[in-house]
C-alpha cells in the first residue's frame, strides 16, 4: 500500500489522526519533499498538518532507518524536533507533524545568508541533543556503530573496500585522494580520535534543520534522525561547519587558494567566522576540542564529495576542495580563528 494524494485522508482517519468529517474535507495542499525516503508535506482543509515518510523500497535496511527516526521522535527529554504522531512498520510510514512556515536551514542561509541569532540556536540546540540520555538499549543493536565511510581511506584495505562498490566516481575519487599520500596517513591518525561515546545525529547538515521564524527570534528544530547511531558528538558538528564552509567555497571560487599560500581565504571573512565562532561558543560542550573539530571538518569535506561521487563526476570540484581538507586534517592549527577570536 503506497500513500497518494487521494488515499491519504482515509489513511490518516483510519489510524485516528482525523475525524471523519476531516478526513471528508479532504487534502488542500500536498508536495513531495523527500529523496531518500519518500517525504511529503500534507495540509489539510481542517487545518492539521502532517509531514509523512514512506520509504519506497521496504526492504530490511530502510525500515531500520525509518525506525531509528521514529525513536528518536518519540524521545520525550529532547523537545526540539517535529511532534511524532506514528509509525507503521507494516507499510514503513512514519508521520509527525508539518512544521509551519519552515525553511530549511539549507534554503534559509541562500536567502538569508550567516546571520547571527541563527548561529547562537544552532550551537544551543545542537549541544543539546548531544546531552540527552536517550535509553541506549534501544539503539544499541540496531544502530551500527561503523565510523563514518571516510576514514575508510585511512587505509589499503578500506580503500579497496570502498572501491569494491564499483561506482565509476568514487573510485576515481579514491585515485585522486591517493595522489596525496600523507593526506591518507593523516586520516588514519585522526581515526584513533573518533570515540564513539553519544549518541549523535549522524546525518547533520543544513538540510536537517529546520528554522521558523518567530515575532523577533528564531525557532530551530532537528529533523532525519535516520542515521542516529552511537558516534563522536564532534562529528556532528563538524557537520555543521563543513556545511557552512562548503556554502563559501560554492559561493565564491576560491581558485587562488594554494596549499603553499599561508592562509585560506576562508579566512579573511569576518562576517563568515563571526558565525561560526557564534555557533562554536554556543555549543561549548566540549572546551579545547577546537583542532579535533577542525580535522574533523576536514574529513568531512572529502566525505562530502564522496556523497556527491555516488551520483556525478566530481574530479574538478576535489580539486579544489582537497588541498583545503589537507590542510585543516594537517595543519589544523592554521584554521582556529574559524572557531575562536
Ligand atoms: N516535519 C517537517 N515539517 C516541515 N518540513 C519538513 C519536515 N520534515 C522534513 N521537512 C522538509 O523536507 C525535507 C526532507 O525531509 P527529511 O526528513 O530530511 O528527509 P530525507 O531523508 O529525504 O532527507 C527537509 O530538508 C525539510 O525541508
Ligand atoms: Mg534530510
Amino acid at each position: 500500500m503506497y500513500l497518494n494524494p487521494k488515499n491519504i485522508a482515509f489513511y490518516l482517519f483510519e489510524k485516528g489522526l482525523l475525524s471523519w468529517e476531516e478526513s471528508l474535507a479532504g487534502v488542500q495542499h500536498y508536495l513531495e519533499a523527500g529523496s531518500r525516503s519518500f517525504g511529503f508535506k500534507v495540509e489539510m482543509v481542517c487545518g492539521k498538518n502532517f509531514f509523512i515518510k514512506q520509504i519506497k523500497n521496504n526492504f530490511d535496511g530502510m525500515s531500520r532507518l525509518l525506525e531509528m527516526e521514529a525513536l528518536v521522535l518519540q524521545a520525550e527529554n529532547f523537545t526540539e524536533k517535529p511532534t511524532f504522531f506514528l509509525h507503521d512498520k507494516k507499510n514503513g510510514i512514519l508521520v509527525n507533524s508539518l512544521v509551519d512556515n519552515a525553511q530549511n536551514l539549507g534554503e534559509f542561509i541562500k536567502n538569508e545568508g550567516f546571520l547571527l541569532p541563527i548561529a547562537t540556536q544552532l550551537g544551543l540546540v545542537l549541544s543539546k541533543f548531544h546531552q540527552v540520555e536517550f535509553k541506549e538499549n534501544h539503539f544499541q543493536n540496531s544502530s551500527q556503530r561503523q565510523p563514518p565511510l571516510v576514514f575508510y581511506l585511512g587505509t589499503a584495505a578500506g580503500r579497496n573496500f570502498l572501491k569494491q562498490k564499483r561506482e565509476r566516481f568514487t573510485t576515481q575519487l579514491i585515485e585522486q585522494i591517493a595522489l596525496y599520500p600523507s593526506l591518507l596517513e593523516a586520516i588514519a591518525e585522526a581515526h584513533k580520535n573518533w570515540e564513539a561515546k553519544t549518541l549523535i545525529h549522524g546525518d547533520m547538515k543544513f538540510e536537517n534543520c529546520l528554522i521558523q521564524k518567530m515575532e523577533d527570534s528564531y525557532k530551530m528544530q532537528l529533523i532525519d534522525f535516520e542515521e542516529v547511531t552511537m558516534g563522536d558528538a564532534l562529528w556532528d558538528v563538524a557537520g555543521i561547519v563543513q556545511a557552512a564552509i562548503s556554502v563559501q567555497l560554492q559561493k565564491t571560487h576560491f581558485l587562488i587558494f594554494s596549499p603553499f599560500s599561508p592562509f585560506h581565504p576562508l579566512l579573511d571573512d569576518a562576517i563568515f567566522c563571526d558565525w561560526l565562532q557564534t555557533f562554536w561558543k554556543n555549543y561549548e560542550l566540549q572546551h579545547e576540542a577546537e583542532i579535533k573539530l577542525i580535522q574533523f571538518t576536514g574529513l568531512r569535506l572529502i566525505g562530502r564529495l564522496m556523497e556527491i561521487a555516488q551520483q556525478a563526476d566530481v574530479s574538478h570540484q576535489a580539486k579544489e576542495w582537497l588541498p583545503l581538507a589537507q590542510e585543516m586534517i594537517e595543519n589544523p592549527e592554521k584554521y582556529l580563528k574559524l572557531l575562536t577570536t
